[in-house]
């Protein structure tokens, strides 16, 4: 079977996540390869204009995925070698990374608790020290952090917030759309989230410095563009910082332009999935389903729908009867500081709720286009599970 078949015969009833393959969205890609002009360049400059708008924000930044996203970030408001960053321990690794790569130090906080897994503001306030330079709060499973508690603790102490907002884009606080909240947003466009390219992210910022800035810092420092000069605009240019190559092509931007559009349903499809979850399992023989605190300040972009099994089920066995029926589940996160890179960091820090519920989440299957019958299969057998 070549490898194809193999994706489009894969074992899963129902996968943890799925895209959706259309000809608007093979036809915008051929377009794009038949325009002969493949890197950086107006489809890009779209996609930010069109996301920014989105979003409410003043610039947006593409970039080549979410862990360079969190990194431009974090560099471009000043983190380094001597600093701290707070960021909480039930994570993806790539904030740790992103905040080790900068020369900086991660801190780990704690989360709320079984209800909210999102930073808990107390412990945030908890974990600073002198050497604290930024908060890189997590938009948890695309449910809004705490971010009023959060922005007053980084004033009181002159922090800068960076948002990770890879599971959050279309989330709100307050009206206020998630990456717009702090200083700088980063999101990630990998192929699982809300809004899919294959690879890729992206950085909001109202701050005009900060943007010029990032821009710099995803194309090596240089002052001018390839495309800049295709298009006879500039002959040369200068390299004012040392930078990377962090940049977004034009077959994936025009991915992101498609799927823009689009994140809006998806996200309400989302939503509707994940409220006939809850209404099945939350409180069901002691599993919960966390995030069911908010009402409309909070809304979510329902990225992940993760469920905390009752106190002392063996979560391998139940993730082993999904998997007999087919049913695709994991694990939103095993937490960092649980890892080998990290378990030894020197500011190593109580994390009690983190710890009474790592071995309890279970990430259940949640894309837009699940239909009832692959929802139901989840809800029986979890149900048959516990
Ligand atoms: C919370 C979070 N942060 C950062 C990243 C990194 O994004 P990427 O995989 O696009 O580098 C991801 C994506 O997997 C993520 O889920």
């Amino acid at each position: 079977m070549s490898e194809d078949a193999a994706v489009n015969e894969s074992r899963w009833r129902v996968p943890l996540s799925d895209i959706v393959v259309d000809d608007e969205l093979v036809d915008a890609v051929l377009e794009t390869v038949r325009s002969g002009w493949w890197s950086m360049g107006p489809r890009v400059a779209e996609f930010e204009q069109e996301f920014a708008e989105f979003c409410g924000a003043r610039h947006a930044v593409a970039v080549a995925n979410g862990s360079a996203s969190l990194h431009l970030a974090l560099l471009a408001v000043g983190c380094g070698p001597g600093d701290e960053v707070i960021v909480p321990s039930l994570n993806f690794v790539a904030a740790a990374n992103s905040i080790v790569h900068t020369g900086a130090e991660p801190v780990f906080c704690d989360i709320v608790g079984p209800d909210e897994l999102n930073l808990d503001p107390g412990d945030v306030e908890a974990a600073i020290t002198p050497q604290t330079k930024a908060i890189l709060v997590l938009h948890y499973a695309g449910f809004p952090c705490a971010m009023d508690a959060i922005a007053d603790t980084a004033d009181r102490y002159g922090l800068v917030v960076v948002e990770d907002a890879a599971h959050a884009p279309g989330a709100s606080f307050h009206g206020r759309m998630c990456g717009t909240l702090g200083r700088v947003g980063c999101f990630s466009f990998f192929s699982n989230k809300n809004l899919p390219v294959g690879e890729g992210g992206m950085i909001l910022t109202g701050d005009d410095e900060l943007a010029k800035q990032l821009r710099l810092l995803r194309s090596h420092g240089m002052t001018t563009l390839t495309w800049d000069r295709h298009r006879g605009h500039a002959s040369s240019y200068d390299v004012v910082l040392p930078g990377f190559n962090y940049r977004l092509d034009e077959v994936r931007a025009v991915l992101g332009l498609v799927q823009l559009r689009r994140l809006p349903e998806e996200n309400e499809a989302r939503g509707r999935i994940a409220a006939r979850y809850r209404e099945a399992l939350d409180g069901t023989g002691g599993l919960t389903m966390p995030f069911g605190v908010g009402g409309e300040d909070r809304i979510s972009s329902n990225h992940l729908a993760v469920v905390v099994l009752p106190k002392g089920f063996d979560r391998a066995e139940v993730r082993g009867a999904l998997d007999a029926k087919g049913i695709q589940t994991s694990v939103h996160y095993p937490p960092i500081h649980t890892f080998t890179q990290y378990r030894g960091a020197a500011q190593r820090r109580a994390l009690p709720q983190t710890e009474s519920i790592a071995d309890r989440i279970l990430t259940l299957p949640l894309y837009g286009r699940m239909d009832d019958e692959q929802v139901d299969a989840v809800i029986e057998a979890v149900l048959t599970a516990i």
